[in-house]
C-alpha cells in the first residue's frame, strides 16, 4: 500500500514535471511552409485521406494515370468542321512518355506544337498547361470533358463565342490564360507574389506545393513541426492537451477550435469567388492563423458584400434574375446568405470531410437520406414530431427527404460543357412556385419542378395551398428583393 502511494507521487510528480518543461508557445510567431509530407509522418491517418482527395489531386504532373484526356490519338474540330475532310484544329499525341497538344497555325497547314508540363482537374473537366520560355504556365484552348469523353473549346463554349484558329491563338495571350497569375491562387500552396522591380510579371508567381495542401488549411507548420519533431515531452504533453483537455495544439491552426467565421474563411478563400475587385489582395494572400497583431485573419466581413444583382458581370455572371446564387462561384454565399451560417455554428466540414474532400463527414450526410434527414431534425425538432404532415410524400420517397425541397439544385456548374446543378448552400431555401410562374421557370426554378417537370407551376401552387403550405408563396417586387438576399427574411411561422 505504502509503496503503491510512493509510486502514485512519484508518477503524479513525474506527470507535472513533463507538463511545466514542456516548451512555452507564444500565439504571435512567424512560420514557413514545409510541405505536407512533413506532416503525414506523424498524421499518417489525416494524410491518407487527403492523398486520395481531389484537394490534393487537383493538379499534377502528366503520367499515365493522371492524364484522363485521349491522347492516344486524340484530336479536336470545330463546329463548322467536317472531319472527313478537314484537318484538325488541335491534336494531341504522346511521345517517349511525353504528351503534347499541337494547334493548327494560322493560315496555315502547319502545327505548333505544345509539350504539357501540368494537367488541372480530372472529375470535371481537364486542363492542360505549358510553360513558356518567361515561365509562364499558359493554359491551352482545348481542355477535356469527362462527362462528353471528348475535348472542347472551354472558353468559347463558355462565352458562346465562334470558333476559329485566329481565336484559338487569342486566347493563348491575355492574362487570364496564364494560370501563375490567375488559376494558381485556388489551385496552389503557399502563393508567392514576388514582384521584383515592380515588375509584375507573372512568371514571379510562385508556391512551394501544387494543389490544395495541408497548410492551405492550417496555415504555415514550420513552427508546430521544430516544437515537436524530436521534443517527445512537447509532443507528449500536446497529446494529453487535446486529448484531455480540448486544448489547442502549439503553433498550428485547426479551424474546429476556432470562431465560424474564421472556419469558414479558411473554405471561403477559394470556394468564394463572389467577392468584389478590391477585395481579391486580401483572398489571394490569405493565410490561416493570426496576424501581426494577435488577431486572426478573418475574411467573414467581406462573405455578402458584392450585391446579387441579377445578371451581375462581376465578380461572377451568373446570378437568378430573381436574385438568387447561380454561379458555382456563389456556391458559399448561398450558404454565407443563410441563416444556418447566421444563427448556428454549422461549418463546411460539419458535412464535408476535410481531409478527403470528396467524402461525408459522416455516412449518408450528403445524400438524401435517413442520415442527412436525421441531421437536419436534430434542430427541428417540431418537423420531426410530425414528418409527413410537413413533406407530403411517402417517406424514404424521393420527395420526402429535407434536401429535396431546401438544398434545390440550383447552382449552375457549367466547368465539364455540360449543364448541371448542384445543391444550393442555403440549407433554407422554399421552393416558390408562384413566382417561378411570374418570372419563368428558366429565370426562377423551384423545387418541387426539378422532379414534376411534367406538371405546371399552377399544379404545384395549388397543391402547396391545399397542404396549408403556402405561407411563402409571395411574388411582390419586395419578395423578389428579400429573395435576393435570402429565404429567412420571410415572417417564418
Ligand atoms: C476563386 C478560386 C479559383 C480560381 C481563381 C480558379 N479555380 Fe479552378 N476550381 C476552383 C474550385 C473551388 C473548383 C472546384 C469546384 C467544384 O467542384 O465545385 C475548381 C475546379 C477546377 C477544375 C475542375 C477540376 C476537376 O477535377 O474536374 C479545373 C480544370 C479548374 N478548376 C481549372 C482552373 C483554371 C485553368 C483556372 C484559371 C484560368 C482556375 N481553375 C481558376 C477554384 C478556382
Ligand atoms: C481543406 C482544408 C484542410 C486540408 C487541406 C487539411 N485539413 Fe486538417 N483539418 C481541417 C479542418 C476543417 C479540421 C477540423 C475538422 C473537425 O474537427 O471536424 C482539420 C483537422 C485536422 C487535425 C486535428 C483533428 C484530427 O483529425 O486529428 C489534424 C491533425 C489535421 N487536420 C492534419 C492535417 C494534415 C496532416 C493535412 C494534410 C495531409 C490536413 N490536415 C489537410 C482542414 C483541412
Ligand atoms: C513530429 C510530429 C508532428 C509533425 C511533423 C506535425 N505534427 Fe501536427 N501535431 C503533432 C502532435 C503531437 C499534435 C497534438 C496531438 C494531436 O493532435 O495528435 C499535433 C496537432 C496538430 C493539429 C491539431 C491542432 C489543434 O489545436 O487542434 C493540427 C491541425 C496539426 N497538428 C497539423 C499539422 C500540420 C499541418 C503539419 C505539417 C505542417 C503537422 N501537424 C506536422 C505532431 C506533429
Ligand atoms: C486553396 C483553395 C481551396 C481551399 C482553401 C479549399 N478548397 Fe475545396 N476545392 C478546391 C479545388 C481547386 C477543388 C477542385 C478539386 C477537383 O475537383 O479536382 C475543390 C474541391 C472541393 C470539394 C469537392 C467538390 C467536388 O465536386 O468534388 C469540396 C466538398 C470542397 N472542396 C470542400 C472544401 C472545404 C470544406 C474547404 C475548407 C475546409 C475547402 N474546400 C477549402 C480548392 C480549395
Ligand atoms: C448541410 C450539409 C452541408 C454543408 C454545411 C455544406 N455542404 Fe457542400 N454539399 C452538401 C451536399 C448535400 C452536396 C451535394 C453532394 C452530392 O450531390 O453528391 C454538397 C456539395 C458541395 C460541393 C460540390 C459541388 C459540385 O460541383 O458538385 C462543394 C464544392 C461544396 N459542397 C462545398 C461546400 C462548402 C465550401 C461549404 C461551406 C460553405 C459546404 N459545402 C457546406 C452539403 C453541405
Ligand atoms: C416536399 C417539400 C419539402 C420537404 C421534403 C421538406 N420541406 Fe420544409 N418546407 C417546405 C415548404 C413548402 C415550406 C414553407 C411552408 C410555408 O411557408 O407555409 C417549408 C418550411 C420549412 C421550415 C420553416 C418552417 C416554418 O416555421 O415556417 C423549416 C424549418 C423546414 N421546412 C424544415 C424542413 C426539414 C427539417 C425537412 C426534412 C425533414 C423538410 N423541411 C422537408 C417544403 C418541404
Ligand atoms: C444546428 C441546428 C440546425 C441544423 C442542423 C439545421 N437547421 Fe435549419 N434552421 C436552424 C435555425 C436556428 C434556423 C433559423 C430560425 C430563425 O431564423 O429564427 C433554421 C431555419 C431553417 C429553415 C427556414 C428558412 C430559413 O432559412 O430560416 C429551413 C427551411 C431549414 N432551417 C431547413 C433545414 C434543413 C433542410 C436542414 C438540413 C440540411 C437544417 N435546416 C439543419 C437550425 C438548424
Ligand atoms: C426529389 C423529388 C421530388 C421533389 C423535390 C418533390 N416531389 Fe412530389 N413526388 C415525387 C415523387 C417521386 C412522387 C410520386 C410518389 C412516389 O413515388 O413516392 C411525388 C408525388 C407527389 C404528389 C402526389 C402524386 C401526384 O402526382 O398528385 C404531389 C401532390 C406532389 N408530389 C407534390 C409536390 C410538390 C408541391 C413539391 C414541391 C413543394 C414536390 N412534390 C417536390 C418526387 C418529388
Amino acid at each position: 500500500m505504502k509503496y503503491l502511494l510512493i509510486f502514485l507521487i512519484f508518477l503524479a510528480t513525474a506527470v507535472l514535471g513533463i507538463y511545466f518543461f514542456r516548451d512555452p508557445a507564444p500565439k504571435v510567431f512567424h512560420a514557413d511552409f514545409v510541405g505536407s509530407e512533413v506532416c503525414g509522418d506523424c498524421h499518417w491517418i489525416n494524410y491518407d485521406a487527403w492523398k486520395i482527395s481531389p484537394h490534393h489531386n487537383i493538379a499534377r504532373l502528366p503520367e499515365q494515370g493522371s492524364v484522363v484526356g485521349d491522347f492516344s490519338s486524340g484530336s479536336y474540330f470545330f463546329p463548322q468542321q467536317d472531319p472527313e475532310f478537314d484537318e484538325p484544329a488541335a491534336k494531341m499525341y504522346e511521345r517517349g512518355g511525353e504528351f503534347f497538344m499541337a494547334i493548327q497555325d494560322i493560315g496555315g497547314e502547319s502545327y505548333s506544337e505544345f509539350k504539357i508540363n501540368k494537367v488541372i482537374g480530372y472529375q470535371y473537366r481537364q486542363t492542360y498547361l505549358t510553360q513558356e520560355k518567361g515561365g509562364v504556365l499558359r493554359r491551352l484552348p482545348i481542355q477535356w470533358s469527362v462527362p462528353r469523353q471528348a475535348f472542347f473549346a472551354y472558353w468559347n463554349e463558355q462565352e458562346q463565342s465562334p470558333q476559329s484558329v485566329h481565336d484559338l491563338w487569342e486566347q493563348m495571350k491575355p492574362l487570364n490564360s496564364a494560370w501563375n497569375l490567375y488559376c494558381a491562387r485556388c489551385h496552389t500552396t503557399n502563393l508567392q507574389e514576388n514582384y521584383k522591380n515592380n515588375t509584375h510579371t507573372i512568371a514571379q508567381v510562385e508556391w512551394t506545393e501544387i494543389g490544395v495542401g495541408c497548410e492551405v488549411c492550417h496555415g504555415p507548420g514550420s513552427e508546430h513541426v521544430n516544437y515537436m519533431n524530436g521534443h517527445p515531452v512537447n509532443r507528449l504533453v500536446s497529446w494529453f492537451d487535446q486529448n484531455l483537455f480540448n486544448k489547442t495544439a502549439p503553433f498550428i491552426i485547426n479551424a474546429a477550435n476556432q470562431e465560424q467565421g474564421f472556419a469558414l474563411s479558411v473554405c471561403a478563400r477559394c470556394h468564394g469567388a463572389d467577392i468584389f475587385r478590391k477585395r481579391q489582395p486580401l483572398y489571394r494572400n490569405y493565410k490561416p492563423g493570426f496576424n501581426a497583431n494577435g488577431e486572426l485573419n478573418d475574411l467573414s466581413p467581406y462573405f455578402d458584400e458584392a450585391p446579387l444583382v441579377p445578371g451581375r458581370k462581376h465578380p461572377t455572371v451568373e446570378v437568378w434574375p430573381d436574385g438568387r446564387p447561380k454561379g458555382l462561384g456563389t456556391l458559399f454565399r448561398s450558404f454565407a446568405d443563410s441563416s444556418h451560417y447566421q444563427v448556428t455554428d454549422m461549418r463546411c466540414y460539419t458535412c464535408h470531410d476535410p481531409h478527403n474532400n470528396k467524402k461525408a463527414a459522416a455516412t449518408g450526410l450528403l445524400r438524401p437520406t435517413v442520415q442527412s434527414n436525421a441531421f437536419c431534425l436534430g434542430c427541428h425538432e417540431v418537423i420531426a414530431e410530425n414528418l409527413s404532415a410537413h413533406t407530403n410524400h411517402k417517406a424514404g420517397r424521393p420527395g420526402a427527404y429535407c434536401y429535396d425541397c431546401h438544398m434545390p439544385k440550383n447552382i449552375l456548374n457549367a466547368v465539364a460543357g455540360v449543364t448541371h446543378f448542384v445543391r444550393s448552400h442555403n440549407m433554407g431555401s422554399i421552393p416558390n412556385p408562384l413566382l417561378s410562374k411570374k418570372l419563368g421557370i428558366e429565370n426562377s426554378p423551384n423545387a418541387c419542378h426539378e422532379c414534376h417537370q411534367d406538371k405546371t407551376q399552377e399544379w404545384a401552387i395549388e397543391k402547396l395551398k391545399s397542404w396549408g403550405m403556402d405561407g411563402h408563396l409571395i411574388d411582390t417586387d419586395l419578395h423578389l428583393q428579400r429573395n435576393a438576399k435570402s429565404d429567412i427574411l420571410h415572417p417564418i411561422n
